[in-house]
């Protein structure tokens, strides 16, 4: 491994001035340069990037956390910032705590170790915690999806509650009365923000909120087949159900198929995320669609504005999601 040391004497010049040379840090002559970089390039010198950024107070690197990386919608988060932060010269450091709140304090302390230049945290229930943490650490953050509404946090969120509000507007209007919610964890704020979604419309459509049709679930497939095993049999089941992911929906495919129902026809289903999944089910889920790409923009566009102004600016940025009619709905219900 060249050191520092052998490009001086190659470029004879002293290790100060390649030190300079390669972190830009005064002027130098473009002789000197040139006969620096020379040198560089001659030997394949590699300046120590972290020794540098230790310099330079930028590791050019952003940490990423993320609750569950085997659930489609983070995945596809994950590849959308990757993509964002690539383009803008940063490289990302993944982290996924299976929403555990003890790993997601050790990932911070080991994201803080690496003197990440800032972090996106797409928390496994209320970022408070992490919030005074990375504040203490002057880290710039930026959370996604979950927020505490009590912090002056940058966040990027999604309007759950209109999310809810669509679904079940479309559920009612193909006619359906009887229409279940299968709940994300209670521990996280979108989900509850669905249901209000969901007991808004029935409210406005004149419709009683039955609790019998409201299912807490995890977001796993899993929880949506069991919830909707014992939703389908029930003896006045919902002939409508709105899962709030797209993973809970797919396991409600399997459970109607289990009981013999058909989707649509006995069975409406409409989802929420819009994973790439969700085009492939059978039938195609009709579901509410968050934009990742969008998400992974403005959240990486805002934490590379505040890794520059070191300003805590508390701005969130609400994205509305939209209604992809697919084919797990059929048309007006027949009666
Ligand atoms: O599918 C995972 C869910 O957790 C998504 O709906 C996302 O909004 C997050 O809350």
């Amino acid at each position: 491994m060249t050191t520092i040391r052998e490009v001086a004497e190659k470029s004879g010049v002293s290790i100060t001035t390649v030190s300079h040379v390669v972190n830009n840090t005064r002027f130098v002559s473009e002789d000197v340069r040139k006969r620096v970089e020379d040198a560089i390039r001659d030997t394949n010198y590699q300046p120590n990037a972290l020794a540098r950024s230790l310099r330079r107070g930028k590791t050019h690197t952003i940490g990423l956390i993320l609750p569950d990386s085997g659930n489609p919608f983070f995945a596809e988060i994950g590849r959308a910032v990757e993509g964002e932060a690539f383009a803008r010269g940063y490289s990302v450091i993944f982290c996924n705590t299976e929403s555990s709140p003890v790993r997601e304090d050790f990932y911070l302390e080991v994201l803080a170790k690496k003197r990440v230049d800032g972090i996106i945290l797409v928390s496994g229930g209320l970022p408070k915690q992490a919030y005074i943490q990375v504040h203490d650490q002057q880290t710039p953050l930026v959370v996604v999806d979950r927020d505490s509404s009590d912090l002056a946090i940058d966040a990027v969120l999604t309007d759950n509650l209109g999310g809810g509000l669509l679904a079940t507007r479309h559920l009612i209007g193909l006619g359906h009365t009887r229409i279940a919610c299968l709940t994300g964890p209670s521990s996280v704020s979108p989900s509850a923000q669905r249901v209000n979604g969901y007991c808004q419309a029935l409210l406005e459509a004149g419709l009683p909120y039955d609790e019998n049709l409201v299912r807490r679930g995890d977001y796993l497939a899993a929880t949506g087949w069991t919830n909707g095993l014992e939703l389908l049999r029930m003896p006045d089941r919902p002939t409508a159900i709105f899962a709030c992911n797209d993973m809970m929906a797919i396991g409600v495919l399997r459970a109607a198929a289990e009981v013999g129902l058909k989707v649509p026809s006995d069975l409406a289903l409409v989802g929420f995320d819009d994973i790439e999944l969700a085009a492939y089910s059978n039938p195609p889920l009709t579901t509410i669609a968050q934009d990742k790409q969008k998400i992974a923009e403005v959240s990486v566009n805002m934490l590379v504005e505040k890794i520059g102004s070191q300003e805590i600016n508390g701005r969130r940025e609400f994205l509305q999601p939209t209604l992809v009619v697919r084919k797990s709905c059929g048309s007006q219900l027949q009666i």
